[in-house]
C-alpha cells in the first residue's frame, strides 16, 4: 500500500505527519518503508541526526530523488507492506503528479486559515482533475483550542467534496520542531485519534 503525505501548501505539517505515523505505525509493529522526495530531505535529516554515528543501524528513512520517481516506483512496485512518501512540491511537476498516480491513499495536512484553505481546495480539485485512484484523508492541524475558527465549518463543506476529513492534530508546543529523538508521550497523545482513524478506516487489510 502506498501513501503519500502531500500537499502544494508549505508548512503545513507533511514532514511532522510523515515523522509521527510511521513512529505510529511502528507502534503497531506495521515497518514502513519510508521515501523522503522532498528537496529539502527534512524526514531524511531527522531520521539521520537521531541515528549514533559510527553504528550500524537500519535505515528508516531513505532520501530520494523525485526526477528519478519513475525509476523508484517501478523498483518498488511490488513492495508488500506500506510505503509512506514525503511529497513537497507543486502538483504541476510531472514526477509529482507521477507518484500521486501510483498511490492508495494522499494524507493532506492543512490549517484552517485562509491561505491554506486556498491552496488545499485547489490541490484537492487537481487531484480530482488528475483522476487519481488514492483515497483523500485531509489532517486538520495546528489546531488552537482555544481559537474559534470562522473558517471551520466552510473549509470542512468544501473539503467533504474531495476527501474525509480526519480528527484533528492540536497545535502542541511538544510538536514544534519534532525529530526522531523527541517524539515524547504528548506528541503520541495528539496524534493518535488521527492515526487511529486512518488506520481503522482506510489500512483494514494491512498486517
Ligand atoms: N501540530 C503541531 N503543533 C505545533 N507545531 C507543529 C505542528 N505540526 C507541525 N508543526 C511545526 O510546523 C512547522 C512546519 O511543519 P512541517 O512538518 O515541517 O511542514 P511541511 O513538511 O508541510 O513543510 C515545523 O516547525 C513543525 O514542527
Ligand atoms: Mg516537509
Amino acid at each position: 500500500m502506498k501513501i503519500a503525505i502531500a500537499n502544494q501548501k508549505g508548512g503545513t505539517g507533511k514532514t511532522t505527519v510523515c515523522i509521527t505515523f510511521e513512529h505510529y505505525l511502528r507502534s503497531k509493529n506495521l515497518i514502513s518503508l519510508n521515501i523522503d522526495f522532498d528537496i529539502q530531505l527534512s524526514w531524511y535529516n531527522s531520521w539521520l541526526s537521531a541515528t549514533t554515528e559510527g553504528e550500524e543501524q537500519e535505515t528508516v528513512v531513505s532520501p530520494a530523488d523525485l526526477n528519478k520517481s519513475k525509476s523508484i516506483l517501478q523498483q518498488i512496485k511490488d513492495y508488500p507492506g506500506i510505503v509512506l512518501f514525503d511529497l513537497a512540491g507543486s502538483i504541476a511537476n510531472n514526477n509529482l503528479s507521477h507518484v500521486l498516480h501510483e498511490c492508495d491513499l494522499i494524507l493532506c495536512p492543512f490549517q484552517y486559515e485562509a491561505k491554506s484553505f486556498a491552496s488545499t481546495l485547489t490541490f484537492l480539485t487537481l487531484l480530482e482533475q488528475m483522476h487519481v485512484q488514492a483515497s483523500i484523508v485531509t489532517i486538520p492541524n495546528m489546531v488552537q483550542s482555544n481559537v474559534s475558527y470562522g473558517i471551520k465549518e466552510q473549509v470542512q463543506a468544501e473539503f467533504k467534496k474531495y476527501a474525509t476529513i480526519a480528527p484533528e492534530i492540536k497545535h502542541w508546543v511538544d510538536m514544534q520542531r519534532i525529530n526522531y529523538t523527541n517524539i515524547n508521550k504528548r506528541v503520541i497523545e495528539n496524534t493518535t485519534p488521527t492515526f487511529d482513524f486512518i488506520s481503522e478506516n482506510f489500512l483494514l487489510n494491512i498486517k
